[in-house]
């Protein structure tokens, strides 16, 4: 069912996988688009595409959110499009692969600007407008790596356990303001991810199923439309953020390792 009145989705990390998925979702049901990655040219395609599909109405904010200036700019120009967000999709994420004494120093704090700093920092622009109006929606790109410890991505693992946590505290912090926020956490999803982790996707997909970005993201939209606080996609998925409830927490880290260490 769409919308009497169009309202409006930011949405990081839109240019490619389950972002490109969500801005998908968000067109059919009427939303006008903020769509924000590094890439203007693939956002202002995929806009483009939307146009010509939904007539959707989508704005297109280049922003590099590794940068600690990145989520304030991003907001500014938000702000100056439109008075009122009602929805953020803090999808923008990179992974990393090896050991952590091995990786580029540079690279890995990159990582946790954006896995970390910028998915807190945009929440906190957006959320007191939000309580005000008693209305908004946040999700959150958690993983089945934010139950447990992963060797090989222990780095990006950690960034992810960072987001379930502080999704389900913030949570329980906005129970009864109208304001919801949900951790979506996917297994491995058949994106761009694991190329720029610097994997082999093809050794990936031989160790676990991949499921496919629309899939996941529409798990994630009704999850958020329920105000659901945490959604792992899939059975196979949602058994193994189980495990660490009934195995030791050191055994888990030798079995995650031992998958890692299959797609070396
Ligand atoms: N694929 C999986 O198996 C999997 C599993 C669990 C969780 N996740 C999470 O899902 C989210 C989306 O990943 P994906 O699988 O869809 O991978 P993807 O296809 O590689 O998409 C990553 C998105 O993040 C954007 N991005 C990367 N660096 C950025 C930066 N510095 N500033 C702004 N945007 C940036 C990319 O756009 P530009 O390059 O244009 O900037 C791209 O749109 C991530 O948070 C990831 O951790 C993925």
């Amino acid at each position: 069912m769409k919308l009497q009145e169009p309202q409006t989705v930011l949405i990081t990390g839109a240019s490619s996988g389950i972002g490109s998925s969500f801005a998908q979702l968000f067109a059919q049901q009427g939303y006008q688009l903020i769509l924000a990655s590094r890439s203007e040219n693939k956002l202002n395609e995929l806009s483009q595409s939307l146009h010509e599909r939904y007539q959707t109405k989508s704005i297109v904010i280049p922003v590099d959110l590794a940068k600690p200036d990145g989520p304030p700019i991003l907001y500014e120009r938000v702000k100056s499009y439109t008075g009122t967000l009602d929805v953020l999709i803090n999808n923008a994420g990179v992974g990393s692969y090896g050991f952590l004494h091995e990786q580029n120093i540079t690279a890995e704090l990159e990582m946790l600007q954006l896995n970390i700093q910028s998915v807190t920092h945009l929440m906190m622009l957006v959320l007191p407008d939000m309580i005000r109006r008693r209305s908004g929606r946040i999700l959150n790109l958690g993983s089945t790596t934010s139950f447990y410890p992963c060797p090989l991505s222990a780095n990006y693992s950690a960034s992810k356990s960072y987001v379930l946590s502080l999704t389900e505290a913030v949570a329980n912090e906005l129970s009864g303001t109208g304001v919801s926020v949900t951790a979506l956490c996917p297994g491995g999803t058949g994106t761009s991810f694991f190329r720029t982790a610097g994997m082999d996707k093809q050794k990936v997909a031989s160790t676990a199923s991949l499921m496919s970005p629309e899939k996941v993201a529409q798990a994630g939209y009704d999850a958020l439309m329920k105000g659901t606080t945490v959604v792992v996609p899939g059975k196979q998925n949602w058994l193994l953020t189980q495990a660490p409830r009934l195995f030791p927490r050191k055994m888990i880290t030798r079995i995650t390792r031992g998958v890692l260490e299959q797609t070396l």
